[in-house]
C-alpha cells in the first residue's frame, strides 16, 4: 500500500543543484516502444532499440535506491507507453517498497492499462497523468495513426471508478486539435479530472527545433476565458509545471503547461533516466551521461552517486540554456519517446 508523504526536512544527502534547487523528483521512461505513433512525438516508422540497450528493472531499482538514499521522494514512470513494458507492476511493487520513494505516478496513454487498474489501486498510485489529445474518435485516430479510443476511454473511465487521481493531458496542436481545447475543458465539469493543455514541444523525432509555436500559453488561456468566463487561476502545487484553473461548476479543473515557453525552470526539482539510461537534467538538454554504461562496469554505489552529483552540480538555469549547448544532433534522440517527456 502507498505511504504517506514525509513530510520535506533539510538533509546533507540531499541533492542540490548549482542555483540550489532541490532535486526530489525522477521521470524513469522504462521504454522506448509505444503502441500508438503520436505524430508530436515520433514518425510514422519508429526504430526502437534492442533489448540490451535499454536499463533491465534491476538496474533501475539499484539506482532508484540509490537516489531515495539522497532525497528522491517521487517517481513518474514514463515510455514511449510504460504498459508495453512486460514486468512493469512487479517492478512498481519493487519501487514502492524503496524507503524513501513516497509517490510513484505514471504517465501513460491508456491503451492497454485497464486490466492493471486494480493492481495500480492496491499499489497506492499517487497519480495517473493519461495522454489524450482529442474527444473525437477520427481526430485521435490521425494524431496517434491507431485506432485505440474506445481502449483510452474505457480506462479514463476505470481510473476515475478506482478514485485514482486522474490528470488529462492533451498537446494543443493547429492542424490538428484546437477544436478539441472546449470539449476537453468541459471533461473537467463532468469528470473530478485535472485537464492540461500543453504547448507543443519539437520533440517528434524529426523536426526538433524547425516548428513555430502556434499555440502559445497565453493564446490557449484567453482561447478557455473568452468560453468560460469564471475561468480564475489557482494557486499550484509547488514545482507544479501547469498553471491551474477554476471554473464556476467544474469538477475539476483545467491548467496550461508552457512546455515550450518554460516558464517554470526556475522551481525544477526534476531529473531524467531515459530508456536507455541517460541521465538528462533538463528536457532541452543532452544526455551525455551513461548510467547504464557506468552500471555494467562494475563500480561503486558511491562512484555511480558521484557522477550523478556532479551532473546536478553543473545544470543549466533553463531550458533555453541547455537548448543552446545541445549538440545532439540524431533524430531519434529527440523523440519524446526516448525521453519520456
Ligand atoms: P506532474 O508530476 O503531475 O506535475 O506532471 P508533469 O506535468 O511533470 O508530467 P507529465 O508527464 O504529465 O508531462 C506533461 C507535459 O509536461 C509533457 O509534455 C512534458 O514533456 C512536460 N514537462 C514535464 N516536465 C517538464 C520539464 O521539466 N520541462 C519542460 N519544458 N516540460 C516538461
Ligand atoms: N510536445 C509536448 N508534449 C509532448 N508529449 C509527447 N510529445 C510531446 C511534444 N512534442 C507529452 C505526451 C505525454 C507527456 C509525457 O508528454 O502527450 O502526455
Ligand atoms: Fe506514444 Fe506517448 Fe509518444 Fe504518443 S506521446 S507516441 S503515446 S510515447
Amino acid at each position: 500500500m502507498s505511504k504517506q508523504a514525509t513530510p520535506q526536512t533539510f538533509s546533507p544527502d540531499q541533492l542540490i543543484d548549482n542555483h540550489g534547487r532541490e532535486i526530489n523528483y525522477v521521470r524513469l521512461s522504462v521504454t522506448d516502444r509505444c503502441n500508438l505513433r503520436c505524430s508530436y512525438c515520433m514518425p510514422e516508422k519508429m526504430k526502437f532499440l534492442p533489448r540490451k540497450e535499454i536499463l533491465s528493472y534491476e538496474e533501475m531499482e539499484r539506482l532508484m535506491t540509490l537516489l531515495a538514499g539522497h532525497g528522491i521522494s517521487k517517481v513518474r514512470i514514463t515510455g514511449g507507453e510504460p504498459f508495453v513494458r512486460k514486468g512493469l507492476m512487479d517492478f512498481l511493487f519493487r519501487l514502492d517498497a524503496i524507503p524513501g520513494i513516497t509517490r510513484i505516478h505514471i504517465t501513460t496513454n491508456g491503451v492497454t492499462t485497464l486490466p492493471y487498474i486494480p493492481q495500480l489501486k492496491e499499489l497506492g498510485i499517487a497519480g495517473i497523468n493519461l495522454s489524450l489529445d482529442s474527444l473525437d474518435r477520427e481526430r485521435f485516430r490521425e494524431i496517434t495513426r491507431r485506432d485505440n479510443f474506445d481502449q483510452v476511454m474505457a480506462s479514463f473511465h476505470s481510473f476515475l471508478d478506482h478514485g485514482i487521481r486522474l490528470k488529462v493531458n492533451m498537446v494543443v496542436m493547429e492542424a490538428f486539435n484546437t477544436d478539441d481545447i472546449i470539449p476537453m475543458a468541459l471533461l473537467s465539469r463532468d469528470y473530478p479530472v485535472d485537464v492540461r493543455f500543453i504547448e507543443e514541444m519539437p520533440f517528434n523525432g524529426l523536426n526538433a527545433g524547425k516548428q513555430q509555436l502556434r499555440w502559445h500559453h497565453r493564446r490557449i488561456r484567453d482561447h478557455l476565458a473568452a468560453h468560460f468566463p469564471t475561468l480564475t487561476v489557482l494557486a499550484s502545487e509547488p514545482y507544479s509545471t501547469s498553471t491551474n484553473y477554476r471554473i464556476d461548476g467544474h469538477a475539476g479543473t483545467v491548467g496550461i503547461i508552457a512546455g515550450f515557453s518554460r516558464t517554470f525552470c526556475s522551481t525544477c526539482n526534476r531529473i531524467r533516466i531515459t530508456a536507455q539510461g541517460k541521465l538528462q537534467t533538463c528536457l532541452y538538454g543532452d544526455s551525455r551521461i551513461d548510467l547504464k554504461d557506468i552500471l555494467r562496469s562494475g563500480v561503486s554505489d558511491q562512484e555511480v552517486m558521484a557522477v550523478i552529483a556532479k551532473a546536478i552540480g553543473s545544470r543549466f538555469a533553463d531550458g533555453w540554456e541547455a537548448q543552446k549547448h545541445n549538440v545532439q544532433t540524431s533524430d531519434v534522440s529527440k523523440s519524446m519517446s526516448l525521453i519520456g517527456g
